[in-house]
């Protein structure tokens, strides 16, 4: 293998939630030798990077989104020993942390933020974002929570807003402070030193806001059935110019670090996204989330367009990414159903660019019903009715079928998947036909044939629902061709090409017949045509 691309060009991302990976301790609640105990099913899986949901000290108000110390571990998940150990043990098996690091906001019981709100005079009080009331005494602008709600907050004892863009619990810092700035900058390098992989970072493109605060224009496309935040487009509250000199100082001190890797939460239209790469002398993050396969329909035509439309708007230098399921995403299994999960899964492990895999969707858990009683999000308690709530993708891991899944010895905080007896991680194991056996397939696949990482790739004219691509490195020639319907069909081959051997089908029994049957995807060899 040539050696020109760095790992996390080559590797693949695995998502873990650790509230819902595995339970240590009893409580219900997943933890760090939780995670470490798991490793071997990660490794087996052949990923090569787990990314962790924050782990930090935190009122949970979000989450763990919501952080009280940027540099300890949340108790409920262990100490800074557990952490040392799960970072060693990830190492040991030639695999990659990441952590998830929280600039926008911080908790509203951080030190930092009892400072800021102790007076107006406090040194740190220009670390968070305070304003005075508009002359009705209302909030400074128009600019509204994402969680629903006014994104001020009336602050009685210093008779000032502070402004939140998510919880009222979780203040946006300033990052137009110098002192904020450099003490943010201190917390990168705490977790690189203690020899962290990179960071995924949270709403990065929120960080800096527009300095004059205007109210952001009214959303003509709004109905009452979205989210309030979509009311207003959030045009002077996110994506600001200077934003893009942090991103690079970001980069500068993770490249100080070497072979580091930090990856940006950013939703943004394409062109306004490519940005977030920086240039080649200035460049910022080298993965800048990509979310438009949970963004966009699950077509064939829709999927050919957004790929094309994404690869043409990278710079030069911009390597692609993509993810399919988040914490925050509804699951894909339970978007298209698990026939088409699999099919899912074919797309995000041969699509050029770093794919993000999350947890428990190599098992293809679908629509997990929360009672309403057992709703735990701050999203959907706020905002009930609309369908927005995110616990039923984090509900936890089914390991087995032993009680609570092998998950906890506890009712674990939220519900199981119902079909856990069955869909669990040791019964698809023992599944060659199952969802998990695939993606370890697929995984070997890609790590065995250059062309499906690092390869160029060519999207085909197919027809109807049929997706294809063909992704080559050097001689090596893959055809990727995915079935998005429910009726058989076939699939384009190039001009200059035949088919080969069949390396992978969603379907347990193909036949080379040059023929996708329903709901089915396949990995085949492309020969040369002799004349
Ligand atoms: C994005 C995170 O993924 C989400 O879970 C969180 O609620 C918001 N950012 C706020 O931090
Ligand atoms: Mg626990």
């Amino acid at each position: 293998m040539s050696d020109t691309h760095p790992w996390w060009e080559r590797g693949v991302v695995y998502q873990i939630y650790p509230r819902s990976f595995q339970d240590s301790d009893g409580d219900g609640i997943g933890d760090l030798p939780g995670i470490e105990r798991r490793l071997d099913h990660v490794a087996a899986l052949g990923v090569d990077a787990i990314w962790l949901s924050p782990i930090f000290p935190s009122p949970m108000k979000d989450f763990g989104y919501d952080v009280a110390d940027y540099c300890g571990i949340a108790p409920i998940f262990g100490d800074l020993a557990a952490f040392d150990r799960l970072c060693a043990a990830v190492h040991a098996r030639g695999l990659r942390l990441i952590l998830d690091f929280v600039p926008n906001h911080s908790s509203d019981q951080h030190p930092w933020f009892q400072d800021s709100r102790s007076s107006r005079d406090h040194p740190r009080r220009d670390w968070y974002i305070w304003r005075d009331a508009a002359p009705d005494g209302g909030p400074p602008n128009n600019w509204i929570s994402d969680f629903g709600g006014s994104a001020w907050e009336w602050d009685a004892a210093t008779g000032q807003y502070y402004l939140h863009a998510f919880l009222k619990e979780q203040p946006d810092l300033n990052w137009r402070n110098p002192g904020l700035r450099a003490a943010m900058m201190d917390v990168l390098r705490f977790w690189f030193d203690r020899g962290v992989d990179g960071f995924r970072i949270d709403v990065l493109w929120h960080i800096v806001k527009d300095e004059g605060f205007p109210d952001n224009p009214l959303n003509p496309a709004w109905t009452p059935d979205r989210t309030e935040r979509d009311r207003v487009l959030q045009l002077h509250s996110t994506d600001q110019p200077e934003a893009h000199a942090i991103s690079a100082d970001f980069r500068a001190l993770a490249d100080a670090y070497g072979d580091r890797v930090l990856i940006g939460e950013i939703f943004l239209p394409n062109d306004r996204h490519a940005r977030w790469y920086g240039t080649l002398e200035r460049p910022q993050v080298h993965l800048p989330f990509n979310f438009q396969l949970i963004e966009n329909g699950w077509d064939a035509r829709i999927l050919h367009r957004l790929i094309a439309d994404y690869q043409a708007s990278l710079p030069p230098h911009g390597w692609p990414n993509w993810v399919i399921g988040s914490h925050d995403a509804p699951r894909i299994a339970a978007r298209v159903g698990e026939a088409q999960a699999r099919v899912a899964a074919v797309l995000l492990l041969t699509l050029r660019g770093t794919p993000t895999f999350y947890q428990g969707d190599e098992l293809a858990i679908g629509e997990v019903p929360i009672p309403p009683d057992r709703v735990c999000d701050p999203q959907d308690l706020r905002q009930p009715g609309l369908g927005i709530g995110r616990d039923r993708s984090r509900t936890p891991m089914p390991w087995d079928a032993s009680p609570y899944a092998g998950f906890s010895t506890v009712e674990p905080w939220l519900p199981l998947n119902p079909d856990w007896p069955t869909r669990n991680v040791a019964a698809q194991d023992r599944d060659p036909a199952s969802m998990l056996s695939l993606v370890r397939r697929l995984l070997a696949l890609r790590r065995a044939h250059e062309a499906l990482s690092v390869g160029a790739m060519t999207l085909l004219d197919g027809d109807g629902d049929v997706l294809a691509y063909e992704r080559r490195v050097g001689s090596e020639r893959l055809l990727v061709a995915l079935n998005l319907g429910s009726v058989a069909a076939t699939f384009p081959v190039p001009a200059d090409a035949e088919l080969g051997e069949v390396l992978l089908s969603t379907h347990p029994a193909h036949g080379a017949d040059g023929k996708l049957a329903a709901d089915e995807a396949l990995i085949v060899l492309l020969k040369g045509k002799h004349r």
